[in-house]
């Protein structure tokens, strides 16, 4: 048999013993000096970081990205011109459970992705939606809230869900997908990726355009019943990062079609909805699917803490090329995720392997804190006559934004002819549905409404349906009452 290798602790001392404490005789009390139980036990006790706060249950691969048709027209970002391939990091969850919680729970589905390129980390951090429950981040903690545990006895409740639904009609596009097929997938490699949000595009002449981002599925969309969810959550937790450990593992690389959106600037403030509500989509008869590119997943990490549960991925992480949208949560986003990433993984999160740049170098001015380790080098403030790095607007450009001016005040969006609450959600219903899945929807939602949802939540419920689809409504209330 081999020899094997002599095992250390954490600073490369030969360990004594792997199996047996120090102690007075073999009978005796422990001694205080065996430092290495003590860093066995201390360093057990801090294994865990804080889970996330939403999307706290996932998994995630190693992969890439390929251009495949010219977009330069409406980007100078370079990871999507012709020819470009970007290492890329995904990682996907669900929402509301925590981090040991099952996969098949209903629930919309994170689709996050970090791109490696060489002008810094592009992170596009969204979900197999292509809208979102609220349009406001001030609701945002609310609506979480809503979703995890009440605060009495920490269980889960339909009521509180409904309640705040009910109370927030922008939900009913959103809540009418995630009742539907697409809130259970059948494995996340079966489920679509969408950046929700609208972004800014701009190429290099300067001419900027709106856009939403597609990752349509290769494998083809699928979905489980509200039965198989339920009888998997039983019998394998990890059923979806299964999934994509052993297809990944056998060699079958799951890949995604990226196709855009793209609205050119002055579009916007004619269209007749607001194109940066986040609840709404943008027809494809007016805004027709553009390919860009291939994603391709084929590498598993080989240590989870640090390649995923240590990944911080932050809508703010934008490079040349691309910005944000007035869209108020995508706003809203830019401050909360790395704020997130400072409480849960440190203040210097991004000197982790997984979240450092891969093809370009950091020049930052910060310095100092947690954990750092990176060496920023002499001078250490700006403005300097050191020769130290500079902003350069010559070579990069001026970030993509847009004109803005106006009194400050909390208001919602100014309404547009087309925007209301209920409509695209109704269109859902009653054109892309077909007979067996709006069936499926109406047993999704029956079932979900019977577990514990109380008046005057229930009633409400009802006429949040019959606004969606009178039909709808009809049969939700029929199959409530009649069970
Ligand atoms: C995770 C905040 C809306 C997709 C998170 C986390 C926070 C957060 C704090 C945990 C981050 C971490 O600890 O790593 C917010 C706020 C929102 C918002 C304040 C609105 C104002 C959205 C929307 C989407 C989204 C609209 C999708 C379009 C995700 C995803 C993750 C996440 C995919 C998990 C990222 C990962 O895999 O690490 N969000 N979120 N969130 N959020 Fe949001």
């Amino acid at each position: 048999m081999a020899q094997r290798d002599y095992s250390t602790n954490s600073v490369g001392n030969p360990t004594a013993s792997e199996e047996h404490s120090l102690t007075v005789g073999p009978d005796g009390p422990i001694l205080l000096h065996d430092h290495y139980l003590i860093e066995k036990m201390a360093q057990f006790n801090r294994e865990r970081v804080p889970e996330r706060q939403p999307h706290a249950k996932g998994g995630g691969a190693f992969g890439h990205f390929e251009v495949t048709h010219d977009v330069s027209a409406f980007t100078k970002a370079r990871v999507f011109q012709p020819g470009q391939r970007t290492e890329v990091l995904a990682r996907f969850s669900t929402v509301a459970g925590e981090r040991g919680s099952p996969d098949t729970w209903r629930d919309p589905r994170g689709f996050a992705l970090k791109f490696y390129t060489e002008h810094g980390n592009y992170d596009m951090v969204g979900n197999n939606t292509p809208v979102f429950f609220v349009r406001d981040p001030m609701k945002f903690q609310d609506f979480i809230r809503s979703q995890k545990r009440r605060a009495d006895n920490d269980f889960r409740d339909h009521d509180m869900q409904w309640d705040f639904w009910t109370l927030s009609p922008e939900s009913a596009h959103q809540v009418t997908w995630l009742m539907g097929d697409r809130g259970i997938p059948k494995t996340w490699r079966h489920m679509d990726g969408y950046s929700s949000h609208t972004y800014l595009w701009m190429n290099d002449a300067g001419e900027r355009f709106w856009v939403k981002y597609h990752f349509k599925t290769d494998q083809g969309n699928d979905f489980l019943t509200q039965e198989e969810g339920d009888r998997i959550a039983g019998i394998d937790g990890d059923y979806h990062r299964r999934d994509l450990f052993d297809a990944i593992g056998r060699g079958e690389y799951p890949t995604w079609t990226l196709h855009m959106q793209i609205m050119p600037f002055v579009e916007a403030a004619g269209y007749r909805f607001n194109p940066f509500d986040l609840t709404k989509v943008w027809p494809h008869g007016d805004y027709p699917l553009i390919p860009v590119g291939r994603l391709t997943l084929d590498r598993n990490p080989t240590d989870f803490h640090t390649e995923i549960e240590q990944a911080a991925f932050e809508p703010s992480n934008l490079v040349p090329g691309i910005g944000p949208s007035p869209d108020k949560m995508l706003l809203g986003r830019m401050f909360s995720y790395p704020d997130a990433h400072r409480y849960r993984i440190g203040a210097n999160y991004n000197e982790l392997p997984v979240n450092r740049p891969r093809a370009a170098e950091v020049r930052a001015y910060n310095k100092d804190g947690h954990m750092r380790h990176h060496n920023p080098g002499d001078p250490v403030y700006v403005p300097n006559s050191k020769g130290g790095p500079q902003s350069d607007t010559d070579r990069f450009g001026e970030p993509a934004g847009w004109h803005t001016d106006g009194e400050m005040m909390h208001a919602a969006y100014t309404l547009r002819p087309d925007d209301d609450d209920w409509g695209q959600a109704g269109t859902l219903v009653r054109d892309v549905l077909d007979d067996a899945s709006r069936e499926r929807l109406v047993n999704n939602i029956v079932g979900h409404l019977l577990k514990n949802v109380t008046e005057p939540v229930l009633t409400r419920a009802f006429e949040y349906w019959r606004n969606v689809d009178a039909a709808l409504g009809e049969r939700v209330e029929n199959g409530v009452r009649g069970a």
